[in-house]
């Protein structure tokens, strides 16, 4: 047994939440140390978390490679250049995924080191009540020590969340894992949950040649989104191929031998039975709380299992905060790194700040769906006056040249103000767009001041302009 290490601030859990914040609490001043159980294939760590192991980083590298392949075998022949013997090398694409995940996880092990960061491999439990020392925390092995820290900072992250009856085997059953590593195109592959892993894992796989069925308890698509922007990707997806079924209530799911079925019953209240080769459950995800040991210090948690924290990412507990998936809010990368760093900064005794209001979302489908801000629907309900003002991309010079004209953008500005509440993209390369909507609305801009900025010709962010001119029905190009 070692001795006890001392720390000023102790983050559990290396995901963009908890690296983020032990980076910048190390850029304050303090000593830190950041836990993390990750393996990789050689048992090594694997920093970074889902985002970098199994979600946002190797999502979008197989996003990528899946849309060149599709462009390939389809748009190509359109600019003029004729492929022949076209085929997909699987294992190579998979191969170059597992590469940009490993520089992602070597790249945080570097920025650990330059900011001093202390890591330790394994997992990490509270042991006990707090001491003048701070909270005695146990690390497993491989690192197997015994630390304290005065201020301790939870970014546990989540788990994909199982259907009842249908635990995941990787093999037949997958969730993000799985889904990110099938070694043979499935013939038949099925979706439960028509959210943002099932729409964007779906669309791997339809366009590296799968039959993707998707199967969605609600009767809405996507009613987080926009609803114009929502039947608009619809439209897309169901020409694109993905034959996504609504309000679906899904009933027993067997594994067989090579394939699974899939009992439901459909928004008819029709009784089917779909076979699949592999099935995707993507259904949301839940708090990993596992192992915390939160029971000993009695930390709080919330009715649905989440670590009860206020606005600030206090937990009940004095000096213990918890930040990204494992608290309230979306379950996004970003929002856990702002999170990460406002608690930092917040231990500093600065004032840490992170604005719900102005968190992009985005899905990264082809087109890729980004907004932030408030929905047509949310105005409506909450009975703000607004004015919309949308611009096709069909009119944008530089989407005609890029090939890729559908969508729009959408704007939302207040009917009196002209401040804008909600910007909406569906579109090429609509996550980069989305930025220009997030400062503007951090700074409390009108849509008059995006539609009298100059924005460069011919680029994608004319079309950016152009809908916040359309507010005033002022378009130039349309
Ligand atoms: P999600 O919350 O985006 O979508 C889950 C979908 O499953 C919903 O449409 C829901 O109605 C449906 N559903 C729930 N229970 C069901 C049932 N029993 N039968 C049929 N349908 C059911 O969750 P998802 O896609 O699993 O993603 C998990 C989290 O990861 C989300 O919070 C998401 O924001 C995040 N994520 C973000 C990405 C991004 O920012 N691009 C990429 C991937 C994931």
């Amino acid at each position: 047994m070692s001795t006890t290490k001392q720390f000023d601030v102790v983050v559990i859990g290396g995901g963009p939440g908890g690296y983020i914040a032990a980076i910048r609490a190390a850029q304050l001043g303090f000593s830190v140390a950041c836990v993390d159980a990750a393996e990789n294939a050689k048992g090594g760590p694997a920093l970074g978390g889902t985002c970098t192991n199994v979600g946002c980083i190797p999502s979008k590298a197989l996003l990528q490679s899946s849309e060149h392949y599709e462009h390939a075998g389809h748009s190509f022949a359109d600019h003029g250049i004729d492929v022949s013997g076209l085929k997909l090398n699987l294992g190579q694409m998979l191969k170059r995924k597992d590469t940009i995940v490993k520089q992602n996880n070597d790249g945080i092990v570097f920025l650990f080191k330059k900011n001093k960061v202390t890591f330790f491999h394994g997992r990490a439990s509270f042991a006990g009540a707090a001491t003048a020392e701070g909270y005695p925390l146990s690390v497993s092995a491989p690192a197997n020590e015994t630390i304290s820290a005065k201020h301790v900072i939870v970014a546990t992250g989540s788990n994909a969340r199982e259907l009842p009856g249908a635990p995941f085997d990787e093999k037949l059953i997958l969730s993000n894992t799985g889904a990110l590593a099938i070694d043979a195109v499935p013939a038949k592959l099925g979706v439960i949950g028509a959210g943002v892993i099932g729409l964007e894992m779906g669309s791997v796989w339809r366009r590296l040649g799968s039959e993707v069925t998707v199967l969605e308890g609600l009767p809405v698509f996507l009613g987080a989104v926009d609803e114009q922007i929502a039947k608009e990707a619809g439209k897309l997806f169901a020409k694109q191929g993905l034959n996504i079924n609504l309000g679906c209530k899904i009933g027993q799911i067997t594994p067989g031998k090579n394939n699974v079925s899939v009992a439901y019953e459909n928004a008819k209240g029709e009784a089917q039975t779909a076979v699949f080769d592999k099935l995707i459950i993507s259904i949301g995800r839940t708090p990993n709380t596992n192992g915390l040991a939160a029971d000993k210090v009695g930390l709080q948690l919330d009715e649905r299992g989440f670590i009860a924290v206020d606005g600030d990412c206090k937990t009940n507990l004095p000096n213990v905060w918890a930040v990204g998936d494992v608290v309230r809010g979306p379950m996004l990368a970003h929002k856990a790194e702002e999170e990460g760093v406002a608690v930092a900064e917040r231990i500093a005794g600065q004032h840490g700040h992170t604005n719900f209001n102005t968190i992009p979302w985005v899905i990264y489908t082809s087109p890729e769906i980004a907004w932030v801000g408030q929905t047509e629907q949310q105005l409506k309900a909450a009975g703000i006056a607004y004015k919309a003002g949308t611009f096709p991309f069909m009119a944008n010079g530089r989407a005609r040249a890029l090939g890729d004209t559908s969508g729009m953008v959408k704007f939302l500005a207040d009917a009196t103000t002209d401040e804008i509440l909600g910007v909406h993209i569906i579109g090429p390369m609509a996550s980069e767009l989305i930025a220009e909507a997030v400062v503007a609305m951090e700074f409390k801009a009108s849509a008059e001041d995006i539609a009298r900025i100059c924005h460069a010709h011919p680029s994608l962010s004319e079309a950016t302009k152009e809908a916040a001119l359309a507010i005033d029905k002022r378009t130039l190009n349309f």
